[in-house]
């Protein structure tokens, strides 16, 4: 199977970096989420250049909600990276990590006003997702004396090749403005006190292994730009969204690159603001993309069974890594202490969750495993933590991060007082 760069096998084992995973199961306990710094870095730089040297004034904002651990938030700030934020807390990780204000995107098709007023105090721009929405938020902002920054979210109603649930920029999607009402949108906004539109903004689904989804979005974006343009908007910022899937399958599923993406985008962008006499930024927010290859989770097999099919049981399930349960999706697997052996059986991956559905990797070839053996599941980076819950009771997992030949945990172990902590005794049970 082929390996990105960062993942390789020494000695039978299989390693990130020069850290050999069994090691760092056996130091940290499992189960256990494995990142690599530099990986990640390494993709948004790939991303950021290859939008920048077609078009200089290209930004990457990363969809936070991949992976929102603060520690990946301030490696990528650092960079310079904003972020794609969908949630308060998503907004102040942000903020905390060192990035700046003018670097966020506050996202979403339900915010409440908490989270708008949030947004105005700290001079987010907001990517407003509804009429109601806006005029809402030109209350907040002329209640706190304020000038809000928004774009709204343009539904550009294509045929998405994903998984249906995560294709947005369909017509039956609960996100954004139909682009047939957007320039009405607009209209509206420019008679707010309170709000300024300063960007165009869509996000049409998530791993998509086509380019032609993403032309004809920008297509859609850069027509809505001149209509806008030609109505007294000034657009600081066209926001293409994120989607550029991975290649889950390794030796298999198409890899399109950020260049692929660059090549067939920005050109078509570039004629679209000329045509309009513009020449905004060009934001986009890949999530999966930057992370989603960075990581492993590791898994210790409890016991084995030869039943109608042959089941390895291991201590992660769909508590852990939800995305083979939710969506189907398809994750490599490696014994992580065999790496380098021959496979010999077919194995289903079971977790530890009281549902029929709590398999991680269903049917494949691997060698001889016994109870003990320690499994990488690949690819974990995007939704795999940032989706864990304590369903069945079960403490979410540590997360170490690794630079180099440096290591150390991002994430302490939870433990079942974490679990009971915010649970309250109601008085009549006392
Ligand atoms: N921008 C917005 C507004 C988004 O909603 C998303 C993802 C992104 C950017 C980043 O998309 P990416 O580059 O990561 O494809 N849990 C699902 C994916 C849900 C994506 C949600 N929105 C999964 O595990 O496949």
């Amino acid at each position: 199977m082929k390996l990105p760069p960062h993942l390789s096998v020494q000695g039978g084992h299989l390693a990130i970096g020069p850290h050999d995973l069994v090691a760092l199961a056996n130091e940290y306990g499992t189960p256990l989420y494995v990142t690599d710094e530099q990986r990640i870095c390494d993709n948004y730089a790939r991303y950021q250049k290859a939008l920048a040297t077609l078009y200089p004034k290209s930004k990457v904002l990363y969809a936070a909600k991949a992976n929102g651990n603060i520690a990946l938030l301030r490696a990528l700030g650092k960079l310079g990276a904003g972020a794609d934020v969908f949630s308060p807390g998503e907004l102040e990780l942000a903020l905390s990590a060192g990035m700046k204000p003018a670097d966020l995107l506050f996202n979403g098709s339900s915010k409440s006003p908490g989270d708008l007023a949030l947004a105005v105090a700290n001079g987010i721009t907001v990517s407003v997702d509804s009429l109601d929405e806006l005029h809402q938020l030109n209350a907040v902002a002329k209640a706190g004396g304020k000038k809000a920054r928004i774009s709204f979210r343009v539904n550009p109603a294509l045929r998405i090749p994903t998984h249906p649930k995560i294709a947005t920029g369909v017509a039956s999607s609960k996100f954004g403005i139909a682009h047939e009402q957007i320039l009405a949108a607009y209209k509206e906004a420019l008679a707010c006190s309170n709000v300024v539109p300063v960007g165009v903004h869509c996000h049409i689904g998530s791993q998509i292994l086509e380019i032609e989804p993403f032309v004809k979005a920008t297509e859609v974006m850069v027509k809505v730009a001149k209509d806008l343009t030609a109505i007294g908007v000034t657009l600081e910022f066209i926001d293409l969204g994120g989607g550029l899937g991975i290649p889950y399958h390794h030796d298999t599923d198409p890899a399109p690159t950020p260049e692929d993406y660059a090549r067939a985008v920005v050109p078509v962008f570039i004629e679209g603001i000329n045509a309009a006499g513009i020449n905004p930024a060009l934001w986009v927010e890949p999530g999966r993309y930057l992370v989603a290859d960075s990581s492993v989770l590791l898994t210790r097999v409890n016991s084995v069974k030869f039943a109608h099919k042959n089941f390895v049981n291991v201590d992660a399930g769909f508590n852990l890594l939800i995305r083979p349960t939710m969506y189907n999706s398809y994750h490599e697997v490696i014994v992580a202490n065999k790496a380098a052996s021959a496979a010999t059986a077919t194995y289903s991956i079971a977790g530890p969750i009281c549902e029929t559905g709590d398999i991680l990797a269903a049917d494949r070839l691997l060698p001889a495993i016994e109870a003990g053996d320690i499994i990488a599941v690949l690819d974990a980076g995007a939704y795999g933590f940032a989706m864990a819950s304590q369903y069945n009771c079960r403490p979410r997992c540590a997360e170490v991060l690794v630079k180099g030949k440096e290591k150390a945990l991002m994430r302490n172990r939870e433990t079942t007082n974490d679990i009971t902590r915010t649970m309250v005794t109601p008085p009549w049970q006392q």
